[in-house]
């Protein structure tokens, strides 16, 4: 399907994914600013455009196989890595743009790791089973992506290992 509905879904995937993210990032400072309520109809909104996103993406033919989707999410993550973030990073240095600098080696830093989980993730399906995975830690502040234990500093930030969030 490539009609202009199906073009249309793309977008309001787009449009829905990020404010999702918004409204989560809004919800953070409302929560810092003490204002509880608003925080938690931030959050609520949030999840109701989590669903909207998820039902456009379903409607666009977007969720394949699972090998397909980790193929897809592994080719993602490496156009990311050896095309999307250097070029910005050096445009960022070239701008002077400190924080944009952080925030693109920061994401960069952790799309090395997410390949490399999407890498034997495609391989444990081929061979037929689900990926053996330990105890995965992100790091709050920076998305580090670590199985096992976390490190006593983040690699990526430096930041201590009490910035770890396990995953559920
Ligand atoms: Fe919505
Ligand atoms: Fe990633
Ligand atoms: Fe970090």
């Amino acid at each position: 399907m490539s009609d202009q509905s199906t073009k249309n879904l793309a977008e309001a995937f787009a449009g829905e994914s990020q404010a999702n993210r918004r409204y989560l990032a809004f919800a953070e400072k409302a929560e810092e600013d003490g204002f509880p309520n608003i925080a938690r109809l931030f959050r609520a909104v949030a999840e109701s455009e989590t669903i909207h996103a998820i039902n456009h993406l379903k409607a666009m033919g977007g969720i394949k196989t699972t090998l397909e989707n980790v193929e897809e999410a592994l080719q993602g993550e490496k156009d990311e890595v050896s095309g999307m973030y250097p070029m910005f990073m050096d445009q960022a240095k070239r701008d002077s743009n400190n924080d944009a600098l952080t925030s693109f080696y920061w994401a960069n830093e952790a799309e090395i790791e997410h390949g490399d989980f999407f890498e034997k993730a495609v391989n444990a399906l081929k061979d037929g089973g689900d990926l053996e995975l330990g105890d995965v830690y992100i790091c709050s502040v920076c998305g580090y992506t670590v199985e096992g234990e976390p490190p006593e500093k983040c690699p990526t930030c430096n930041q201590p290992k009490d910035k770890f969030e396990i995953v559920k």
